[in-house]
């Protein structure tokens, strides 16, 4: 694992090896030491009562099996959706219903997940125990965006809080979400090299000139976070700006865009029309599905400034991205360095996923 290792000091490290990038076990790796305990979006939850909605987690990766319920009061809940006996899945379909059945001997669960009945059961010894319930996870939104965790890497609060200090007096609340205007990409190449190019804005220039246009590239900056890290987009004079509050520490900056990377595949894209989310998803060593899921507060403002023409700019990264795919599994690449005023970003992520993949 030394080989993958990155040097602390910006300065002086180097990249992370193109076999990071897809190279033998890696994503198998990943799935262990960073997936299987990361925060990671969820469907939205049913509106209506006692019903259930089962899906995958992170599907083409970890396909762990999950049903969201809403119980007869709304509470909400993210279970297994494994029948504790012998491995059915419970939920085959969303709808309505007041407990979930197994159908393949009749065990029944509450929409907590707690054993009700387990017919043919009669005579076991220590019998029901809290493993005969279905697990439930770890989850938590903002407004209309739910997350949940298998394994907890670290609580919610803890991944969010520094994400909300500067976004949380937006209305998330209001966010409607916007099916037509939502898109899934599938890039022929690793999810890190997807997530490394979203991270620095060193590139805009050169491969961006509409966004370039809009952005006023030399006030680019980047800060990382505990859990991930913010770009920030400030915009050229007459473009839509973020409405910050007198007290905000952004208040009069002419800021169009931020752009939050939050560990380890959540982008969050905050505009002034509302909140593109892009959830980065490997589905193979070399091949990612990228997930845009729009979320409108202003719909007025949409196709204006730095939030605008997503598509073209999204054509412009994959061929980027799909290029350097090709180049880092080239025999005569080994490591690069990074540029110490534009990829401080791309060092911070690549030192947090070192931390989780090499020890
Ligand atoms: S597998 Fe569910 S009751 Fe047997
Ligand atoms: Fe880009």
């Amino acid at each position: 694992m030394e080989r993958f290792k990155v040097n602390k000091r910006l300065a002086i490290a180097e990249t992370l090896p193109g076999s990071a990038y897809g190279g033998p076990g890696v994503l198998e790796r990943e799935i262990e030491r960073i997936f299987s305990s990361a925060w990671l979006p969820l469907p939205a939850p049913p509106n209506e009562c006692e019903t259930v909605l089962p899906f995958e987690l992170l599907p083409g990766c970890l396909n762990e099996p999950l049903v969201m319920t809403r119980d007869a009061v709304g509470d909400v809940r993210c279970l297994s959706n494994v029948c504790t006996h012998r491995g059915m899945l419970v939920a085959c379909e969303t709808g309505s219903m007041k407990r979930l059945r197994c159908i393949y001997h009749g065990r029944r669960f509450d929409l907590h997940g707690h054993l009700e009945a387990a017919p043919g059961f009669e005579g076991a010894d220590n019998f029901p125990r809290t493993e005969d319930d279905l697990t439930s996870i770890s989850v938590g939104s903002i407004g209309p965006l739910w997350f949940g965790n298998l394994g907890l890497d670290c609580d919610f609060q803890e991944w969010v809080s520094s994400v909300m200090a500067i976004v949380g007096f937006l209305p998330f609340e209001e966010l409607i979400f916007d099916a037509e205007g939502s898109q899934t990409y599938t890039v022929e190449a690793n999810w890190k090299l997807y997530i490394d190019n979203y991270l620095e804005g060193f590139h805009i220039p050169t491969v961006h000139k509409s966004l370039a246009a809009a952005l006023d590239v030399s006030d680019y900056r980047v800060e990382n976070l505990p859990q991930g890290s913010l770009q920030v987009g400030v915009v050229s004079h007459g473009q839509p700006e973020l409405p910050f509050p007198d007290s905000h520490p952004m208040h009069g900056q002419s800021i169009g865009a931020l752009y939050f990377h939050m560990f380890p595949n959540t982008l969050m894209n905050v505009y002034p029309w509302g909140v593109s989310m892009n959830h980065v998803n490997p589905i193979a060593d070399q091949r990612t599905q990228v997930h845009f899921h729009k979320y409108v507060w202003r719909p007025d403002l949409l196709d204006q400034g730095a939030g605008a023409g997503l598509d073209r700019v999204e054509m412009e990264d994959e061929a980027v991205v799909e290029a350097t795919q090709k180049g880092v599994r080239g025999r005569l690449y080994k490591r690069g360095r990074y540029a110490p005023s534009h990829e401080a970003g791309v060092h911070h992520f690549h030192l947090w996923w070192t931390e989780r993949f090499c020890d």
